[in-house]
């Protein structure tokens, strides 16, 4: 059997996948492959395993019926045509639950940062800007006491809002499709609606799948339903967010600030007005990048692999209705 994997991945993924005794190929140039280049490559492959953001939409599907299994080596799966797969039996996996606690690290991160300036702080002093103590100047807003609002409740939005609550005696408040009750008693968090999200939270951080429902849902409308002094966060995917609402939010101070690990599109261009504005701090989407994280993310796909390969069920199915006969 033979797996195509497209980039370099961490070798305990490459170990299991050889250990099962397939052969492998991996797409090892350092730029994302074109969608008929996948499909060639595919031609010759049983499985495919998927990093990074490849377009597995109905065209994909209907030129790679062959495909026993694809595994993808991150927890969202907002490129994959689920609908298309299910047509022609193909199961996907993902890799839930590994990179919450990593993400969620991002996402603290980015919210501490971004409530005091810190990555524009920092340019400050490259530019040699640091200049003499102002007891009014470089100020940020503290985060004891304020108010977590999570749109997306789920393993990654749980792990934030953990730390948020022990680090900063943040009150959790999050807005689901459905009501989180296991979250609300381990976090006491409640769930308001998606106005009240807007206006009562003092920072609100997303972790909420991509779709059609979800995209562009943070715009210049709920912005403006914001607190002044509100921070965004995003480390879900920058779909979720008008970039040019955003952008025009924080120069005309309608919130005040926002820490971005996710952007649209990717990669963000050097002139990207958000790298200049004050309060804003940027990542490269770097939520799920750490040694143990990544490691775990690529033996997690090579299992469901292995397992689709020997015709067993994939323990990270997304797409159950494969296996419903
Ligand atoms: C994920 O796992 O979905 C991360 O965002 C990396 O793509």
């Amino acid at each position: 059997m033979k797996v195509l994997i497209t980039r370099q991945i961490p070798s305990k993924g490459i170990e299991e996948l050889e250990k099962a005794g397939f052969d492998l190929t991996v797409y090892t140039d350092k730029a994302q492959l074109a969608q008929e280049d996948l499909i060639k490559l595919c031609a010759s492959h049983d499985a495919l395993f998927s990093v990074g953001a490849n377009k597995l939409d109905a065209y994909f599907f209907e030129h790679c019926k062959h495909l026993k299994a694809i595994a993808l080596m991150s927890v969202g799966y907002d490129n994959v045509d689920l609908s298309a797969a299910n047509q022609y039996q193909i199961p996907i996996s993902n890799t839930p639950d590994v990179l919450s606690k990593a993400t969620s690290d991002v996402a603290f991160l980015l919210m501490i940062a971004a409530s005091r300036n810190a990555f524009n702080m920092h340019k400050k002093i490259e530019k040699g800007e640091w200049g003499f103590f102002e007891p009014t100047a470089n100020l940020g807003i503290e985060l004891y006491g304020k108010t977590l609002g999570v749109f997306g409740l789920g393993r990654i939005g749980i792990e934030l809002a953990k730390k948020a609550k022990a680090a900063y005696g943040m009150k959790i408040i999050y807005h689901n499709r459905s009501k989180n009750k296991a979250a609300e008693e381990l976090l006491d968090a409640t769930y308001v609606s998606f106005e009240k999200l807007l206006t009562i939270s003092d920072v609100i951080s997303v972790h909420a799948n991509l779709s059609d429902e979800t995209k562009n849902i943070f715009n210049a409308q709920s912005f403006k339903q914001m607190k002044s002094t509100a921070l965004f966060i995003n480390t879900a995917r920058g779909g979720l967010h008008s970039e040019v609402d955003l952008i025009n939010a924080l120069q005309d101070q309608v919130i005040w600030g926002a820490g971005l690990d996710v952007t649209n599109p990717e990669p963000m261009q050097k002139d990207n007005p958000l790298l200049n504005l004050r309060n804003v701090c940027v990542l490269p989407h770097i939520g799920s990048a750490t040694k143990e994280t990544r490691d775990q993310m690529a033996v997690m796909a090579a299992e469901n692999i292995i397992a689709a390969l020997y015709g067993l069920r994939m323990p990270q199915i997304i797409n159950e209705d494969v296996y419903i006969k």
